[in-house]
């Protein structure tokens, strides 16, 4: 199924009065499934929390955020919950994997959550551990990954449920560029190979570079929208 992210002026405001933090400001773009966007910007642009509005973790002060034409700033508490688990696979900045598991175990928990066939969750798990390159090291635990192959687990976890967005908060930092660069391309491959929609936030222009689009926020303000080299 093909989504369809439209993002209209959106505003995040966190406290009031003297206390505000305008931390997102009328951001407005639009994205399609089979692309993959950037976010970039220096530290406290924004970007964590526009990510986490996109994600319905977090609700807009104000705007609107349509996925498929539906508004995703005005759930409930409930339907904010069901469109995370069914339309929205999330990569946190730190991986938050079930360390005690292995990373095959860390995928298929998300079927245990989800529900539906074990059976296919198990050749879902074992595909996606094998694209990104995880067959030997998936019934390793995770305290025994590197970090490369910890983030590459929290990737496969993202996509088991199938999701038609892919967030994904700052992946590599804590990685060298090379294996980092390595484990962005995996997921862009997953990403344009199944025809989701991905947004990456990075601080690293060379990870922007290979995006289709760069999304470039200062002080909350979109400044704003490059090709990348992926385009
Ligand atoms: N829960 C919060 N309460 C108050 N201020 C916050 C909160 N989260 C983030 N901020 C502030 O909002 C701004 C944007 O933060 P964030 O979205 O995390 O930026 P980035 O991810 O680009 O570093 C910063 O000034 C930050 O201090
Ligand atoms: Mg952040």
């Amino acid at each position: 199924m093909t989504a369809t992210l439209e993002v209209s002026h959106l505003s995040k405001t966190y406290g009031s009065g003297d206390e505000a933090v305008h931390a997102v400001c009328d951001v407005s773009f639009t994205i399609h499934s089979g692309e993959f966007a950037a976010i970039v910007g220096p530290s406290g642009s924004g970007k964590t929390t526009l990510l986490a509005m996109l994600g319905g973790l977090l609700r807009p002060s104000a705007g609107s955020i349509l996925v498929n034409g539906r508004e995703i700033g005005a759930l409930t508490g409930g339907e904010a919950a069901a469109y995370r688990r069914e339309s929205v696979g999330y990569v946190f900045q730190a991986n938050n994997l079930v360390s005690y598991l292995t990373g095959r175990e860390n995928l298929l928990l998300i079927q245990f959550i989800a529900g539906g066939s074990r059976k296919d969750a198990t050749r879902r798990a074992a595909q996606l551990l094998e694209e990104l390159g995880l067959t030997k090291r998936a019934d390793a635990l995770v305290t025994q990954l590197s970090g490369g192959e910890r983030q590459r687990v929290a990737i496969g976890r993202a996509l088991m449920n199938d999701p038609q967005l892919v967030l994904v908060d700052e992946p590599t930092a804590s990685l060298d560029s090379i294996r980092g660069r390595q484990v962005v391309q995996s997921l862009i491959d997953e990403v344009k190979g199944r025809g989701k929609l991905g947004i990456m936030v990075t601080h690293d222009p060379a990870m922007a570079a290979l995006a289709d689009r760069v999304l470039e926020l200062h002080d909350g303000e979109l400044q704003g929208v490059t090709n990348g080299g992926g385009a």
